[in-house]
């Protein structure tokens, strides 16, 4: 099965992008032939800073690489090293109904957080389908916030075959993220809107501080407690081994354990975790002709796929560019 997913780069990764989405994407590659990008082109929907898209972008690759995407395994690339997309896009929106892209929730949320109703924010899943439809992609991991655009992209492709009467795009199928949703610092979902992350590469005693003030109850540490209902469980149980996630909630329901002592577990785990992603994202950091070189061969290998899929869908519906502009 051909696996892709693509991350915005829009800010510091945390705890619940790695729980919820990347480490599943990263088992992945262990069973699929797999594809991620870095969707630059999306974020200009809401970054318009040169060097700040440039940072972020680096960032992704970065992050991804250091958490333990294997370039040998799976391909790691910037959306904006394969342009065809940005054609793809054009022609999928000649052949979709304005009310689809109406209906999408994730347009009305962004306008309803304030972002600016651009036509690239209007439009975005007409590019996403076309980041999926381009590389005849089987399965699209994504967290819930996001099957409606792969049901958009569904649509879409439906579309574009009924038109040109040939099954040209492939319907892909999303893989929900099995990670239940990721508590933050307050309880609620852990998310850079609310400002109650975890961020992975932040230094320990910055991520121990804030572990420590994970959001819990009152009750006193002689007290049995629940551990169905703790933040900082929930955090644990989602890290350390079912061992040691059963040894602790036993020591919740037996009382006389304060929830300091939780957290300092938590801690431990957490570090436990990210420790080794810290090194190897230091190291990388010093080695940019190395994270240039996954991206450019891996950039080379999707835009040979993509480039076959756009010949065919030039062909289909009539577009005609120079034998000296084809690959
Ligand atoms: P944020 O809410 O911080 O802006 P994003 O929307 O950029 O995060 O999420 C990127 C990916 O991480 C998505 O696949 C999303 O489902 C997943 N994700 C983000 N936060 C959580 C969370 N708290 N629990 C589970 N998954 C999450
Ligand atoms: N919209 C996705 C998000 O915000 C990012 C994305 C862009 C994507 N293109 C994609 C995800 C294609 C999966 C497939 O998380």
């Amino acid at each position: 099965m051909r696996v892709l997913s693509g991350s915005q780069p829009s800010g510091k990764l945390h705890l619940g992008n790695y729980l919820g989405a990347i480490r599943q994407h990263l088992q992945d590659q262990h069973v699929h032939e797999c594809f991620f990008f870095i969707a630059n082109y999306h974020s200009l929907t809401t970054i318009q800073d040169a060097a700040r898209l440039r940072e972020l972008t680096r960032d992704v690759a970065l992050d991804y690489l250091a958490l333990g995407l294997d370039p040998a395994r799976a391909c790691l690339f910037r959306q904006s090293d394969v342009p065809e997309v940005t054609e793809l896009a054009w022609i999928l929106s000649t052949v979709t109904g304005k009310g689809l892209l109406e209906r999408a929730h994730s347009y009305k949320d962004k306008i309803a957080k304030g972002i600016q109703p651009s036509m690239g924010l209007f439009c975005y899943p007409v590019l996403m389908a076309a980041d999926i439809l381009i590389y005849h992609s089987d399965l699209v991991p994504v967290g819930k916030d996001q099957v409606q655009h792969i049901e958009m992209t569904q649509d879409m492709a439906e579309y574009f075959n009924n038109t040109y009467g040939r099954p040209v795009l492939k319907r892909p199928e999303p893989k929900l993220n099995e990670s239940p949703v990721v508590p933050g610092l307050d309880g609620q979902k852990m998310s850079k809107s609310y400002h109650n992350t975890i961020p992975l590469f932040d230094p320990p005693k910055a991520v121990r501080k804030l572990i420590m003030s994970i959001k819990t109850d009152s009750t006193p540490v002689e007290a049995p407690k629940d551990p169905e209902t703790c933040n900082v469980f929930a955090l644990y149980r989602l890290i350390a081994a079912p061992a040691e996630r059963d040894a602790l909630a036993d020591r919740y329901r037996a009382g006389g354990m304060g929830y300091g002592e939780a957290k300092g577990l938590l801690a431990d785990a957490v570090e436990g975790l990210l420790a080794p992603a810290r090194e190897r994202r230091q190291k990388l950091e010093n080695d940019a002709d190395y994270v240039e070189d996954v991206l450019t061969a891996s950039a080379r290998k999707a835009r040979s796929l993509a480039q076959a899929v756009m010949h065919e869908v030039r062909e289909v519906c009539g577009i005609v560019i120079s034998k000296s502009h084809e690959p």
